[in-house]
């Protein structure tokens, strides 16, 4: 894997100290789960650097992405059979939003589904971000990915338009529609700062055709923010 390019842009910067910093929780013999974005492949690179020193020994990965897959297995890290036979002891990802209570929006890659299915059987979900992601009302910034199947996806954006969203399926660079590594589709919802998550989690959750969405509540255990002071490591426990 190429090494990390030195960078003077400061959010770059400060997602290397934060997913760095958050691989020095991960202990020997551990199962870990293995964050998708420019965040969390900082972790997933730093616990490969102390596997290959010795400074941990009998760890095995989850990865959250194909991407990820890819890159750990790149960089030498065990990783575990698809159906998760053991529960993960830690897993280290990033966010594009995340508030006060540690709830956040996740999905900017695209990964949401196994990132979701990955941090529900964690003991410890583990949210690294760059100062920038800190928002006191979730959606101020990020629109929701909610993932779709193909079959019956303009059901899904008329759906999701009805309460509230301003909606676009998401495609790549080259116009054509992102599909995810699950073989769906992704809208992205612009709802504004959003007044009841929890309220509309379960709205998105009850509707058949939507997979997954964004939305990561009460999952978190740890936040670890980088700025330009630092490191700053919170918990729920405070
Ligand atoms: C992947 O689908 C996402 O949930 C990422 O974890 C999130 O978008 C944060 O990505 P960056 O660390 O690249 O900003």
């Amino acid at each position: 894997m190429a090494p990390v390019p030195l960078t003077e842009d400061p959010a770059a910067r400060f997602k290397k100290a934060a997913g760095e910093y958050a691989a020095n929780l991960v202990e020997a013999g551990m199962v870990v789960g293995l964050g998708t974005g420019s965040t969390a492949i900082h972790a997933v690179r730093r616990i490969a650097a102390r596997l290959h020193t010795g400074e941990l020994s009998g760890i095995v990965g989850v990865a959250t992405s194909l991407a990820t897959l890819h890159a750990a297995r790149e960089l030498g890290i065990p990783l575990l059979d698809d159906d998760l036979p053991r529960a993960v002891d830690i897993t280290i990802d990033g966010a594009d939003e995340v508030d006060p209570g540690f709830n956040a929006i996740k999905g900017g890659g695209g990964a949401l589904l196994r990132e979701k299915i990955v941090a529900q059987a964690s003991r410890r979900l583990v949210l690294v971000v760059d100062e920038r992601k800190r928002v006191s009302q979730l959606g101020t910034t990020w629109a929701l990915p909610v993932e779709v199947m193909q079959f019956g996806s303009s059901a899904q954006l008329r759906f999701l338009a009805e309460l509230g969203a301003t909606v676009r399926l998401r495609r790549q660079p080259d116009g054509s529609l992102f599909v995810t590594d699950n073989h769906n589709w992704i809208v992205d919802c612009r709802f504004g700062p959003i007044a009841d998550p929890a309220g509309l989690a379960q709205q998105l959750g009850a509707r058949a055709g939507i997979v997954e969405h964004g939305l990561f509540l009460g999952l978190a255990a740890d936040l670890i923010v980088a700025d330009s002071s630092g490191i700053c490591h919170l918990t729920v426990s405070g």
